[in-house]
């Protein structure tokens, strides 16, 4: 029975370096008793459980209506904490925890035993990060005890990128959440597998394909993911995600401009059919659609970070608003571009027009 009066724990002072922050006692002892407390790291809010308890770790599937078979990123606030969770370290996972931690980058690394079952699906490796957030590092030194979070959204919906998006989806269902503002990067870490040679990228995230290669060199991207045909290798990318609850459709073309043609005939088509429309626009084209009824601007196209920034928050916004059928503009895939088009495709149900 899940019935809880969920608390919400605000930390407006940003700390620089993890402390220890009164506001935190409160959540970080929920955390070591086994209960389910969601917080804030630099991609999106986690909802956060001992990693080390089974009874913890059920507590988050339960909350989240997350399938059973989709392992959790384990969170960790030092180095020294691996030596618990993990049984091997790769070369290359140093350098990369040298150059990008902390940070949006997961290890997929050898499993050590101790790690509750539910955390990695029974696999026999465990994905693991230290987030670039104080408050989140803050969290997990007080608490003491590794941290296993997902995104903190219902399974299926988009991640949250505000307390707000926590409550809208787990109000009632978890213990509490700490509210420390809205996340930075906005769309969750990159994992990388880095127990296979080359490395293989199994979810696009804030660390690019780009970035990693500067530090170890080549790396594949499962072919699962960016074609969408082959099934992906992460459990977690074969479901749908992320979706609003309208249907949308990713439209691709040429350039930018027949792009946004093709969306303005389509938004006429779909209005003649009685849909409340809305169209995914930037602040380069959110005045090119003034048939439709909701247009939500997600960041800048001249600067894909902040699409990355704004798309979750985008994607909850035509659900606020009613519409019932949705546009997308496409991005290069590039950079950052790669997270952003995984994420808007696999929202989209894998719809894609192209004009
Ligand atoms: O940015 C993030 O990574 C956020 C914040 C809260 O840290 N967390 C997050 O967790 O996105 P989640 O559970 O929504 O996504 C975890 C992804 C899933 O696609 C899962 O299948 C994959 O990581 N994963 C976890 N452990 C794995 C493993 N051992 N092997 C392969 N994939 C794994
Ligand atoms: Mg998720």
């Amino acid at each position: 029975m899940i019935d809880y009066q969920t608390k919400c724990w605000h930390v407006d002072s940003v700390v620089e370096k993890p402390a220890r922050l009164p506001q935190l006692e409160e959540p970080a002892r929920l955390l070591a008793a086994n209960e389910a407390v969601a917080f804030p790291t630099e991609t999106v809010y986690g909802l956060g459980a001992n990693a080390l308890s089974s009874l913890a770790v059920r507590k988050i599937f339960e909350a989240k209506g997350r399938p059973s078979d989709n392992p959790l990123i384990v969170h960790i606030a030092n180095r020294k904490d691996l030596d618990k969770l993990v049984s091997e370290l790769p070369v290359q996972a140093e350098k990369l925890m040298d150059a990008f931690w902390p940070g949006p980058l997961t290890l997929i690394l050898p499993k050590k035993e101790g790690i509750a079952p539910e955390v990695t699906a029974g696999l026999g490796s465990v994905g693991i990060r230290m987030p670039d957030h104080p408050v989140a590092l803050a969290l997990i030194e007080q608490a003491g005890v590794p941290v296993a979070a997902p995104s903190a959204n219902r399974s299926g919906r988009p991640s949250p990128t505000t307390a707000a998006h926590v409550l809208e989806d787990l109000q009632g269902r978890i213990a509490g959440v700490v509210d420390g503002g809205p996340t930075g990067v906005g769309v969750e870490s990159t994992v990388l597998d880095v127990t296979v040679e080359p490395p293989m990228i199994l979810r696009p995230g804030g660390v690019t394909k780009e970035q990693i290669e500067a530090v170890i060199g080549e790396v594949q991207v499962d072919p699962g993911l960016t074609l969408l045909e082959e099934q992906p290798k992460s459990p977690g990318m074969k479901y749908q995600h992320y979706a609003p609850k309208g249907e949308m459709w990713i439209v691709q073309a040429a350039t930018p401009e027949e792009q946004q043609a093709a969306i303005r005939r389509l938004v006429g088509q779909a209005k003649q059919l009685g849909h409340t429309v809305g169209v995914l626009a930037t602040e380069e084209s959110k005045e090119v659609y003034p048939q439709a009824d909701v247009v939500v601007t997600c960041g800048r196209r001249g600067d894909l970070s902040t699409v990355a920034q704004k798309l979750y928050d985008s994607l909850r916004a035509f659900d606020q608003q009613g519409a019932n059928y949705i546009l997308a503009e496409s991005f290069p895939t590039e950079g950052v571009g790669l997270a952003v088009m995984n994420r808007l495709v696999k929202a989209a149900g894998h719809r894609i027009f192209r004009a």
